[in-house]
């Protein structure tokens, strides 16, 4: 007898794929969509050798609604993971069109894809970065959105549009997971992160940094409200992310639009980061301090209260689990998915 089937979008992805991973490793036969704009078909090909089960995969972009459809036609598909989008804040300050093309176009086609297949079960990768520069802290699911680029408002949209959709169809149920900071990696270091281009995320920035292929981290802003005047953030291993999906998974569907923060709850500040990734990488980090980046707030902490008490979910992984394990990825793959012989079809 097989599992549910799940179709993930954007499962070559960062975390998509670790969920991927674990989806499989739960008894999920799994379905993949992604165009590869921001990731490699490298990750899939190390989930299934890892999980040693198959993915279904289609490389295509979420706004062909044809080939789409024909995805819902060929698979009895129970639930779907929406991971696909553009994520890159500053990015999204320079290509707006771009961001709320693919994030919000791609949304509507999928969920126009669902209704048609009569699929009504969805968890959708939704960011803290709407809560914008948040008033009070911890930040709970109540606080105000106040996003500040394009790539936040996609992403408070999509959430307008899917509260939306089970204001009007009772039979929906959506959850959108809010994420705070995701980085580090799963524990067999086959998979990780790994960014196109110089990371502007700090994790894989020192990563990379540690790995000998940057010189230095600009660390942006000293002069914060804050113990040691760097920003703070609430760092969450992406395995802990993997672990909220299940476990929003296991608790439905039930109908309706439902909204949990997966966050630590624990603030760490960008030099206590550099300084634990230094003790675990065993690496000198050099860095300069210099100017605020532009769009950064102070702190941004969650509160997760809300998705243990519904959802029984609680990040149970460190600081310092987060950095090793991003290490070990970084340290087993200093190219990341960069070298050719991990392609599906390859002598691997
Ligand atoms: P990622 O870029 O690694 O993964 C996104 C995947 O979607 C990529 O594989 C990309 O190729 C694919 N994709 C993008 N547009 C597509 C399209 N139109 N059609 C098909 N595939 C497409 O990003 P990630 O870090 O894994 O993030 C996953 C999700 O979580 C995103 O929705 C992101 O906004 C959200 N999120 C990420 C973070 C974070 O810090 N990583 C934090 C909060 C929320
Ligand atoms: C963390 C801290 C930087 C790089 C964004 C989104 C959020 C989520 C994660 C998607 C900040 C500092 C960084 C560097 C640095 N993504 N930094 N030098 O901006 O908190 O969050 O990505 O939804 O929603 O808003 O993450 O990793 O870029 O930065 O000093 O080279 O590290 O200023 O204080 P951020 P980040």
């Amino acid at each position: 007898m097989t599992g549910p089937t799940a179709l993930v979008t954007g499962g070559a992805g960062f975390i998509g794929s670790h969920c991927c991973l674990d989806l499989l490793l739960n008894g999920f036969e799994v379905i993949v969509v992604d165009n590869l704009v921001n990731s490699s078909a490298a990750a899939v090909e190390r989930v299934q050798r890892i999980s040693d089960k198959r993915v279904a995969f289609y490389q295509m972009d979420l706004a062909d609604q044809s080939s789409l459809d024909t995805v819902f036609e060929n698979h009895k598909i129970d639930v779907v993971l929406h991971f696909a989008a553009y994520k890159a804040v500053g990015d999204s300050m320079n290509r707006p069109l771009e961001y709320y093309s693919n994030n919000l176009a791609g949304l509507l086609s999928l969920l126009t894809a669902m209704r048609k297949a009569g699929i009504k079960h969805l968890i959708f990768s939704s960011s803290c970065s709407i809560y914008g520069d948040a008033e009070g802290l911890p930040i709970t699911e109540s606080s105000p959105a106040r996003p500040t680029n394009p790539y936040a408002r996609s992403k408070l949209m999509a959430e307008q549009i899917l509260a939306d959709l089970c204001g009007r169809y009772c039979d929906w149920s959506v959850t959108a997971l809010r994420y705070f900071n995701p980085a580090g990696a799963h524990e067999s270091g086959e998979i990780g992160e790994d960014p196109s281009g110089v990371p502007g995320n700090v994790v894989p920035y020192l990563t990379q940094l540690a790995a000998g292929r940057l010189d230095e981290l600009t660390v942006f802003g000293s002069d914060y409200p804050t113990p040691d005047g760097t920003a703070v953030r609430d760092y969450i291993h992406v395995m802990d992310v993997v672990e909220g999906h299940r476990l929003a998974l296991e608790a439905g569907p039930v109908p309706g639009f439902r909204k949990y923060n997966l966050g630590t709850g624990v603030g760490t500040s960008v030099l206590e980061l550099v300084r634990e990734f230094s003790e675990v990488s065993g690496r000198q980090i050099p860095y300069r301090l210099a100017a605020r980046r532009p769009g950064d707030v102070a702190e941004l902490v969650a509160c997760p209260d809300l998705a243990h008490a519904e959802l029984g979910w609680t990040a149970h992984r460190t600081l310092r689990d987060m950095c090793e394990d991003a290490w070990r990825f970084q340290k087993l793959h200093p190219l990341g998915y960069g070298d050719p012989t991990n392609m599906i079809g390859s002598r691997r």
